[in-house]
């Protein structure tokens, strides 16, 4: 994916608070205190700008979901498309998923989804793939 800088993303995901989560850590183990239900959660790593979970979460409105993204200017897609298109059952981090096991308890994700991931075709970048060992590991 292209990655264009965009120097405003920041401050215009922080400024979106229903939907762009800053602090996931302080969630940990209360994700369904956040969405206001108990519905399942599913987590997408690596949403990119949020086409796949956005669908998902059109069509499944009894289930919560979780757009998880390195890049706070590919997120800030996802972001502008849940201003545009208000869901309550979708919510927005930026962070790196080999971190996952600090933003969600053992057993709190009921699926994760990952479309599409870079490949990282070199065996010296392999450590990066999202289907890397340690990274099966923590899902
Ligand atoms: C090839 S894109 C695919 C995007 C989307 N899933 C799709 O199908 O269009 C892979 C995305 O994964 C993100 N990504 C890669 N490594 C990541 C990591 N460790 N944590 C979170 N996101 C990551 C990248 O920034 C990129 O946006």
């Amino acid at each position: 994916m292209r990655l264009r800088h965009k120097p405003w993303a920041k401050e215009y995901m922080e400024a979106q608070e229903h939907v762009f989560i800053q602090h996931p850590e302080q969630l940990k183990g209360n994700w369904s205190t956040e969405f206001g239900n108990d519905h399942p959660l599913f987590i997408e790593v690596g949403s990119g700008k949020g086409q796949f979970i956005l669908g998902m979460a059109k069509q499944h409105p009894d289930v919560n979901f979780i757009a998880i993204e390195l890049f706070e200017s590919v997120a800030v897609s996802i972001v502008q498309k849940l201003v545009e298109t208000p869901m309550p059952n979708v919510r927005v981090l930026t962070v790196d998923a080999k971190r996952l096991v600090d933003y969600f308890e053992a057993g709190e994700v009921d699926r994760v989804y990952l479309n599409f991931s870079d490949p990282w075709p070199k065996t010296r970048h392999a450590k990066r793939r999202l289907t890397y060992k340690t990274f099966l590991a923590t899902y």
